[in-house]
């Protein structure tokens, strides 16, 4: 079966069975490797990717059921070069050991993020109590959120600085580059 998938943006279309997890996909045909395989249960969440904003587990999605929506991986956020936000904040923060775990953290912390401007520490551990470190490195996971949250604050009003500091004409430019969340 012929299906089209849109991951990052950009549109793939393959020639696979349409039961095939998304996971497989992404790691066998398309060379997306930072989610992992780690149960392939829907039990630890080293596959999470997001799917249409929502944090979901790859290994158990069949590709059949993604034509038409939006996938995003971690590669969609930044690269080693250009980090994005979370991707930076984990990095600040060492939030690593053998990294296994670490894509699926930083997209499910993504739709968090992406929903709630700022997340208090109960939504935080709320919202990531589905996927699992087994090198225990959740505390530092949670301290790398927090950086992010805390990031992002700094960017906003530094924006409204800019705003309110630059001739009105440019205002809505410095406004731009601060990302709201969805509601
Ligand atoms: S590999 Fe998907 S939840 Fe464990
Ligand atoms: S850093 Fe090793 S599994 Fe999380």
């Amino acid at each position: 079966m012929t299906v089209t998938l849109t991951i990052n943006g950009a549109a793939h279309r393959l020639e696979v069975d349409p039961s095939t997890p998304l996971l497989y996909v992404l790691r066998g045909e398309l060379a997306l490797n930072g989610a992992k395989y780690g149960c392939g249960l829907g039990q630890c969440g080293a596959c999470t990717v997001q799917i249409d904003g929502k944090a979901a587990f790859s290994c158990l999605t069949p590709v059949s059921a993604l034509e038409g929506r939006q996938i995003r991986t971690v590669e969609g956020l930044g690269t080693a070069e250009a980090p994005g936000l979370l991707q930076a904040a984990f990095e600040a923060e060492q939030a690593a050991q053998c990294g296994y775990c670490i894509a699926g953290m930083i997209m499910r912390a993504q739709a968090l993020l992406d929903r709630v401007a700022e997340p208090d520490e109960a939504q935080i551990r709320a919202h990531m109590q589905t996927n699992l470190c087994r090198c225990g490195t959740h505390m530092r996971i949670l301290r790398a959120i927090r950086r992010a949250v805390a990031m992002r604050k700094e960017g906003r009003k530094e924006a409204q600085k800019g705003t309110r500091d630059a001739p009105a004409g440019t205002r809505q430019a410095a406004a731009e580059p601060v990302r709201e969340a969805r509601p």
